[in-house]
């Protein structure tokens, strides 16, 4: 079975050098019926429900499913409570087919039986016809504009997806950068290359296990996590903090291949990252190609794995019995041990 471990590495800043305290690692989830708080979060599939209080204790239970009561618990993930109902919502783009106002996206409302801004302004792309986005200061969806074209100075308009805003405001299709070319973003850079200072470049060379972090900075595609998750001990080992090598370039690829995929079928996304709503063009068309993104998206860190049942899926990968291998996996925020860098 794969195994894939998340380790979301949260990097708190100017904690005193000498030790690693102030980190709080999740050491086990519970289950229906059990107490739970930040610290001892459910399994997956269910919720604490201690009023989205992070310090207050509550207990672990069943999300509501489709069309269950809501009125006192919260929905599935995929769901939305309407009416004290759970639904499917939000997954109507401009001109879809629709029943009610809440199958549309964003703001939208179903008139004739389809999602429409009418004479609203817009607040969102989801908002906005395929190939068009929100221009948030007039309210009206505006045409994108395609990669190697200039986004015009009134910048009313935004970049095709697949593309972002490079630092002389043109748009460049995402990853195409080469080596010392100007940048404003890692996701511009082709695959191996990182945006440092301004140009695309290499990630630096790794830090030699040896050397005690706690005395000596990690490079900028590093942490600092102190030995054998010792919150008391006093030095420390420079990790990745996310992929490398070909991992990388799977995750370059694996994301071209969803917002290819979106575009084919003229799906409206926010953004480049956006996760298909559930029951959305982009889900029904490219479920396949999301989940694989995120699947490859996942950096497997060899550090402090977390106990399997706490993970999280992607409600939409998480369902599908072929991605199970990452059901019981995945995803949850471990805050771990690491000692912060010299400052
Ligand atoms: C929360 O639960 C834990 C473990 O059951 C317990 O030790 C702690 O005192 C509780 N905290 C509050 C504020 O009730
Ligand atoms: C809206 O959808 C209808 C039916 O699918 C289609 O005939 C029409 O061309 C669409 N309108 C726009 C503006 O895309
Ligand atoms: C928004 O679109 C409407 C209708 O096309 C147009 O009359 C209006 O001038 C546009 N507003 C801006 C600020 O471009
Ligand atoms: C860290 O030090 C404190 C205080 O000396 C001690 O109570 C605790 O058990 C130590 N923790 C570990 C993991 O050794
Ligand atoms: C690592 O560096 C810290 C900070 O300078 C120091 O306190 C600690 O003793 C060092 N650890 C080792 C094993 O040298
Ligand atoms: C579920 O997985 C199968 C096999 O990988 C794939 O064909 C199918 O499209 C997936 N469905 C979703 C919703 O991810
Ligand atoms: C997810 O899977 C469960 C169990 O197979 C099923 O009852 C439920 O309807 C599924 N949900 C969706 C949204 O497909």
């Amino acid at each position: 079975m794969k195994f894939l471990i998340v380790l979301l590495l949260a990097l708190i800043a100017y904690v005193s050098a000498e030790q690693c305290s102030g980190y709080t690692t999740i050491a086990k989830c519970v289950g229906e019926g059990d107490v739970c708080n930040h610290d001892q979060p459910c399994t997956e599939l269910l919720y604490c429900n201690n009023n989205g209080n992070s310090v207050q204790n509550g207990t672990c239970v069943k999300y509501a499913e489709l069309n269950q009561d809501c009125s006192k618990t919260t929905c599935s993930p995929l769901y939305s409570c309407e009416s004290n109902k759970c639904v499917v919502a939000n997954n109507v783009q401009n001109n879809g087919t629709c029943q009610s106002d809440y199958q549309c996206m964003g703001s939208m409302t179903c008139v004739s039986s389809v999602c429409t801004l009418g004479t609203n302004k817009c607040k969102v792309n989801v908002e906005c016809p395929f190939g068009t986005s929100c221009d948030v200061s007039s309210g009206n969806c505006t045409t994108d504009i395609a990669a190697g074209q200039s986004i015009p100075v009134k910048a009313d308009q935004k970049c095709a997806l697949g593309s972002a805003q490079n630092t002389d405001g043109k748009c460049v299709a995402l990853y195409s950068l080469a080596a010392n070319a100007a940048c404003n973003d890692d996701s511009l850079c082709d695959d191996q290359l990182i945006c440092s200072a301004g140009v695309c470049a290499a990630i630096p060379a790794a830090t030699p296990s040896t050397t005690n972090c706690s005395a000596t900075a990690c490079t900028s595609y590093e942490v600092c996590i102190c030995k054998g998750g010792d919150t008391n001990a006093t030095s420390g080992t420079c990790y990745t903090k996310d992929l490398t090598g070909s991992a990388m370039e799977t995750r370059k690829n694996s994301h071209m291949d969803y917002l290819n995929c979106v575009n084919t079928n003229k799906c409206v996304l926010e953004n480049n990252l956006q996760a298909p709503a559930y029951s959305s063009c982009a889900d029904d068309k490219c479920a396949t190609e999301w989940c694989k993104f995120q699947s490859d998206n996942v950096f497997k860190a060899v550090y402090n794995p977390i106990p399997e049942s706490c993970q999280r899926n992607d409600p939409i990968c998480a369902n599908n019995s072929s991605n199970m291998v990452s059901a019981s996996f995945s995803l949850i925020v471990i805050l771990s041990i690491i000692v912060a860098s010299i400052f």
